[in-house]
């Protein structure tokens, strides 16, 4: 039989990052000793009070369907979560429970986007947001912002980017993949100019990250800045990270309430509620003992600490020190130009291809995040993996000539 796809399906690509992941694990299980930058995830356990609400609710049967947007008693941890963190507050209406902070977004996409309009997006950029926007038929448009200006958008950069057919702005702080992140100045800085250029669009706030700063930062919401900035903000949150639940598969928004409404009519048309058991586990996250994040924020700012210094020591490599997420973004084109066996290396796919087929050390292009002088690194592994992992890099790039 002929197999003939929507053609939609042929619009978006795999995402690179679990691509490479998934190579990485297979080259495991045969046996090769490799060592996995591409994590998106932390590598540390749910913690046992987490489990154990899940179990409860389990146990007593907390098993069947659940309203479409999420449970009163979950919204609630939420609603109390945003007012006593970021001093924002919402209404029920105001908040959905979606299956992971990709499947709000992904509703987001689809309650508001589509033919004719501009999302933008700063580059580099998490890989889902530009394949979500083209599958609602709108139009990413891109800046690229500059590592000398830590990989953050400036204000006379979005004021450009800005037209009457903007729909929304996709900002993502700390950011996945280069762990940049906004001072509450620099949000004001971009709220002046939304606020000014396009009164209409949207700001997608992609906060997933918060909890994970260095550095004694905190965490600012753009939904702060400002009532306007408020009432045009949808901020996107998610358990996932901050409390290593990326398998629970529990996200929100909290926002406008017609586009919460939206929201929830698709979810009740496709995945219907999140999983009940995984709620009251985020409700436990949320109200709960919070001591195991900053156990785990501690350890993955030493990682940090660490691998910057490493990568920086390496000749013809630059990093940028992130002020928040897990990942590294450094900049290798120092090294394109050069080759082995002959082969040159024209940019990240190559120098990743590279160092996993000699090297045994899986990294992402950063051409998948849409700048290809530089590659992510993850440091949600071990200490000695990095170890490990830059010691191969570093014999792998004074191999090149
Ligand atoms: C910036 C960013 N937003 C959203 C997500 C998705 O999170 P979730 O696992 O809750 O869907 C990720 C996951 O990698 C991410 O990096």
């Amino acid at each position: 039989m002929e197999v003939k796809l929507a053609q939609r399906v042929n619009l978006i690509k795999p995402s690179p990052t679990l691509a490479i992941t998934a190579k990485a694990k297979a080259m495991k299980a045969e046996g090769i000793d490799v060592v996995g930058f591409g994590a998106g995830e932390p590598d540390f356990d749910t913690p046992e009070n987490i489990k154990e609400a899940a179990i409860k609710a389990i146990k007593e049967g907390f098993t069947k369907y659940t309203p479409v947007p999420g449970i009163d008693e979950l919204k609630e941890a939420i609603i109390e979560k945003a007012e006593k963190e970021q001093g924002l507050k919402y209404d029920k209406s105001e908040v959905i429970v979606s299956c992971g902070a990709k499947h709000s977004l992904y509703n987001i996409a689809m309650a508001l986007f589509e033919e004719g309009d501009e999302v933008i997006i700063p580059a580099p950029y998490w890989v889902t947001y530009p394949d979500q926007t083209v599958l609602s038929g709108a139009k990413p448009v891109f800046i690229y912002t500059k590592e000398e200006n830590e990989f953050k958008v400036l204000p006379e950069e979005l004021e450009e980017a800005i037209t009457e057919k903007t729909k929304a702005l996709i900002l993502n702080y700390p950011s996945n993949p280069t762990g940049a992140t906004y001072t509450k100045e620099e949000l004001e800085a971009l709220a002046e100019v939304i606020l000014k250029k396009n009164p209409n669009m949207w700001v997608i706030s992609d906060e997933v990250y918060e909890k994970i700063l260095y550095d004694g930062r905190t965490h600012v919401s753009i939904a702060t800045v400002s009532p306007e900035m408020k009432e045009r903000t949808l901020l996107v949150n998610a358990v996932s990270k901050t409390y290593s639940m990326t398998g629970w598969r529990i996200g929100w928004v909290c926002g406008n309430k017609e586009v919460v409404a939206a929201m929830s009519k698709l979810q009740s048309q496709s995945t219907s509620n999140p999983t009940s058991i995984a709620q009251k586990a985020a409700v436990e996250a949320l109200k709960g003992p919070q001591d195991k994040v900053y156990e785990m924020v501690k350890a993955f700012n030493e990682r940090r600490d660490y691998i910057v210094e490493r990568l920086n020591s390496i000749e013809g490599v630059s990093c940028f020190k992130p002020h928040g997420s897990f990942y590294v973004f450094p900049n290798f084109s120092g090294v394109y130009g050069k080759s082995y066996n002959g082969k040159v290396i024209e940019g990240s796919m190559d120098f990743a291809a590279y160092l996993l087929d000699e090297f045994k050390v899986a990294i992402v292009p950063g051409v998948a995040f849409g700048d290809d002088n530089c590659a992510r690194l993850s440091y949600a592994t071990s200490m000695e993996n990095i170890k490990k992992g830059l010691d191969r890099i570093e014999e792998a790039i004074n191999k090149l000539k």
